[in-house]
């Protein structure tokens, strides 16, 4: 959602600024736009994709060691060439990029406007240039915090002055904005993917934090302009990671990438038979008296969410309260000590969860969050964090940062569950055991892409689709759903087997596809019954069922067997045949897998 770059220094920028935003192309967006300081600002901007501006920019003399980009996914004014990113102040000697939402832009363009100042665009962005350009004294920083004070809403922001050819400005609040660190050269993104080959170090901007970006040095100041003394972060992941390296798609990369990242994050836990968090600040004793837990997510990271309430109530029997942030928060949650709470994100920038965990904090409940992106902001606000190393997603759609969400919350189930001594020594390393043999597991499910491809041409042009199953099945079934609906626009809807009969059942007709999961053997008969009352009704059946399930034959037009492991953990395999389906038939449809109509990667608003 909206991508910022940002660059000083001794290269080529504008190269540096539209290589960057092409990396930020899977945030999600409509227009894009850059600018770049010579003897004056000059901006190019444009709707569409970020090769119409490469385009666009051969027309223009952009050169400059001093640069701002961005990508922008629109709020406040339709997506055209005057309400794309940079903005200028009137006299051009201001440019602003900015993500986020400025609330109370219109009060403050109402006062601007008195003062003369003209609005060219429909955008919220607009007031910044020209609140800035009218408190202008010289002092960019000081500048910036008299601008800030003003401002109600949420922002990352980068803004060059043309009289200042060394440097330039970025703050955020409640909008993801890092800094990269170089050799006389620095940079500023909205994600690491935009310059990870250009650094590995950063610094991870605070909320109220200012950024003063010159070539030889990055200085940090608070809303009063004293100085902030940063921890550097280094991020250890590998560049190829943001490439396709020779896939089509990165989702289709990414799918394969998962056993290897699974295995990443189990091993980063598992020492001597035994599961290790660093730096936990719960204690065991804390663990066994643990009252409720809260489990608090959106979209795919609340569907691995799920799989964690099922397995730890099962495990644990400790009462789980699973939770959609956007809801969580205006509920008047029942928190209570010797709570604690499970906070999960891929991003760690996701709006509604990171308004969820501030609200948990406040009540003074201990937080857990299970995260991917180092450095994040809930990573960074969380009590205790527990990085998925999934290394970079780029595909919209997530299929390695929900796998891992669930090895981690598989981790966390056995950990508590052995601490509170709800299962034995052995059968604690029995499981462990069996958690190291996920990533073999998934990589037999992937040699049979094959098969699945076949299957995604006999389905694709279908509109309307179910996808089923019971228990753990129906948690899979969830998140099989979100991944066929958003890469491939089929309406595709997840019930639990058992439901159907008391209304949905009424839409299965003569060749509606009913997609079923079946791993679990203590509800299989249950599931087959179902299964047969959907037949019953015309429905088209493909099955995803365990390895040594008999007798399906009869009810189903094809199956795809899947390899058996604790029944626990079979959402970690079962959803691999799904998410390839998805890809397929998203493929044959004519998509474009990484980046579905309407979505962004980063849902930094509310
Ligand atoms: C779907 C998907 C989204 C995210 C959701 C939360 O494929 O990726 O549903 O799971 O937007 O994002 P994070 O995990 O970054 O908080």
């Amino acid at each position: 959602m909206c991508g910022i770059v940002g660059y000083i220094g001794k290269n080529d920028t504008k190269n540096i600024l539209l290589k960057g935003l092409k990396k930020l192309e899977y945030r999600g967006y409509d227009s894009s736009g850059i600018a770049i300081l010579d003897d004056k600002i000059n901006i190019c901007k444009t709707k569409g994709k970020i090769a119409n501006l490469e385009e666009k920019t051969k027309q223009q003399r952009l050169i400059g060691s001093i640069g701002i980009g961005h990508t922008r996914w629109a709020t406040h004014g339709e997506p055209n060439d005057i309400n794309s990113h940079p903005h200028f102040s009137n006299d051009k000697t201001i440019a602003v990029v900015h993500n986020g939402i400025i609330e109370n832009y219109l009060e403050l363009k109402e006062n601007l406007q008195k003062q003369g100042y003209n609005f060219i665009s429909n955008t919220d962005t607009e007031v910044i240039a020209h609140l800035y350009h009218s408190y202008y004294n010289g002092d960019m920083v000081e500048t910036l915090c008299k601008v800030l004070k003003e401002v109600k809403g949420s922002y990352a922001l980068c803004i060059m002055c043309e009289q200042h050819k060394d440097k330039f400005v970025v703050a955020r609040k409640d909008s993801p904005l890092i800094i990269g660190l170089g050799e006389d050269e620095n940079f500023v993104a909205s994600d690491i993917p935009a310059i990870l080959e250009n650094t590995k170090k950063y610094y991870f901007l605070n909320d109220m934090e200012i950024g003063l970006i010159k070539k030889d040095n990055v200085t940090i100041f608070d809303m009063e302009k004293n100085i902030i003394q940063k921890e550097i972060f280094n991020v250890d992941w590998d560049i190829s990671l943001a490439e396709k390296n020779g896939y089509d798609y990165f989702m289709l990369k990414e799918i394969f990438e998962q056993p290897l990242c699974i295995k990443k994050c189990i091993n980063a836990k598992i020492l001597n038979d035994d599961i290790f968090f660093e730096n936990f600040s719960i204690t065991n004793e804390q663990i066994e008296n643990i009252n409720n837990i809260h489990i608090i997510a959106c979209g795919s990271a609340w569907h691995a969410g799920m799989v964690g309430k099922h397995i730890i109530e099962k495990t644990c029997r400790i009462c789980v309260n699973l939770d959609i942030a956007s809801e969580f928060r205006y509920k008047n949650p029942i928190l209570n000590k010797n709570d604690i709470c499970i906070i999960i994100s891929q991003s760690g920038e996701t709006a509604d969860t990171l308004a969820a965990l501030r609200l948990v904090k406040e009540k003074g409940i201990k937080v857990i969050s299970i995260v991917n992106v180092v450095g994040s902001t809930i990573a960074r606000e969380s009590d205790n964090v527990l990085y998925t190393l999934a290394g970079p997603e780029i595909a919209v759609a997530t299929t390695k940062g929900y796998s891992t969400q669930l090895a981690m919350l598989y981790m966390l189930c056995l950990k508590f569950a052995y601490v509170r001594k709800n299962i034995t020594t052995n059968v604690f390393k029995q499981y462990i055991k069996s958690l190291q043999n996920i990533e073999s597991y998934i990589n037999k499910v992937l040699m049979v892409e094959d098969n699945i491809k076949n299957i995604a041409e006999k389905y694709y042009n279908i509109e309307n689709a179910f996808i089923i199953g019971r228990g753990l099945d129906y948690c899979i079934s969830l998140e099989a759903s979100l991944k066929l609906k958003e890469i491939s626009y089929i309406h595709s809807e997840a019930y639990a087997s058992g439901e159907l009969k008391h209304g949905s059942i009424a839409l299965i007709e003569e060749g509606t596809v009913v997609f079923a999961i079946l791993t679990q053997d203590d509800i299989l008969p249950k599931a087959i019954s179902n299964l047969k009352e959907v037949k019953a009704r015309g429905a088209k059946i493909v099955i995803i069922a365990k390895e040594g399930y008999k007798n399906l034959d009869e009810l189903s037009e094809d199956i795809i067997f899947i390899p058996k492991i604790d029944e626990q953990f079979m959402a970690s395999i079962a959803i691999i045949p799904m998410q390839l389906l998805s890809y397929y038939i998203a493929i044959k449809r004519g998509c474009d897998v990484d980046m579905p109509r309407n979505l962004a990667k980063s849902v930094t608003v509310e």
